[in-house]
């Protein structure tokens, strides 16, 4: 299943989301597993919206990049997806977000919808954001050392907080899983070396739908883009994440690029 929220239920929320945030407000499980997050300090963290309604999360990479996962193809700059930094409460105009128009949409080269293999899409903001205590890019990996195995990572985003909930979480929140290894055990070989899974051998801590396109951050590097899984938080299914440092030297060539072009 993947941990985008699907067209289809994207409108259902959209229609019953008045109800939705009034429900969400009185669940105490979140993102799955974590809590609400200190306001504004995630401070890469974007929230990519459709209708004016949260859809998917972004990192903010660059003053004016964000990197998110592939599968929102229907991000267009055409359409009206606005991009919004400083963002807490999505219910409330909390004054302090910058809200950008999307003005490039670079999906991977090698992204395959049928494996996700190299679910990373690169966002160009009509105009750089402009960097404050609220807004600072995140870290790209440098180290080319393998991620090991019980590394604590901390994912973020506004997506459900109960798995089978179609309830966006109000406020941004966010969980510490650890990376997991072999996780071709639990997957069957669907795990390409272009992903990495984090979870809790336990169970019960996990992003899930709606967190899709998000940060995964270990060490204080970036290392993963929330991507898919099967069910959310099951402790037989790790969360399945982009892995970033793979991609660091095509997101670095595409920016280069662009500002020489
Ligand atoms: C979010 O903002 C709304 C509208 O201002 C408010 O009613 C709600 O309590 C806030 N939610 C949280 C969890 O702070
Ligand atoms: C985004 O583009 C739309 C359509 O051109 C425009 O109405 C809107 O004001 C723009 N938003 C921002 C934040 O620039
Ligand atoms: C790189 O820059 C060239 C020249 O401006 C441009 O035509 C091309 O589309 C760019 N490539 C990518 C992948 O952005």
């Amino acid at each position: 299943m993947k941990k985008c929220l699907e067209y289809t239920l994207l409108l259902i929320i959209s229609s019953l989301h008045g109800l939705a945030l009034s429900f969400t407000g009185s669940l105490q499980q979140r993102i799955i597993g974590g809590q609400e997050v200190e306001p504004y300090s995630i401070k890469y963290q974007a929230s990519i919206q459709y209708n004016n309604y949260h859809y998917c999360g972004g990192t903010l990479i660059h003053r004016q990049w964000v990197v998110t996962a592939s599968e929102f193809t229907f991000i267009d700059k055409e359409l009206n997806t606005p991009m919004v930094l400083s963002e807490h409460n999505l219910s409330s105009k909390e004054g302090v977000e910058q809200v950008f128009n999307v003005s490039k949409v670079l999906v991977n080269y090698m992204y395959s919808y049928r494996t996700f293999d190299s679910d990373i899409m690169l966002l160009k903001l009509e105009k750089p954001a402009e960097l404050n205590a609220n807004i600072q890019p995140a870290v790209l990996p440098t180290s080319l050392a393998p991620l090991q195995g019980g590394t604590v990572c901390t994912v973020s985003g506004w997506g459900v907080t109960q798995v089978y909930s179609y309830y966006l979480s109000p406020v941004l929140r966010a969980v510490d899983v650890q990376i997991i290894p072999q996780c071709q055990y639990y997957y069957y070989y669907r795990i390409t070396n272009n992903m990495v899974c984090a979870g809790s051998p336990l169970g019960g801590k996990d992003s899930c739908q709606g967190d899709s396109g998000g940060p995964l951050i270990c060490n204080g590097y970036f290392e993963g883009i929330v991507s898919w899984g099967i069910s959310c938080a099951n402790k037989h299914f790790p969360g399945v994440y982009t892995k970033v440092r793979n991609y660091v030297s095509w997101i670095n060539w595409i920016i280069d690029n662009d500002s020489t072009s």
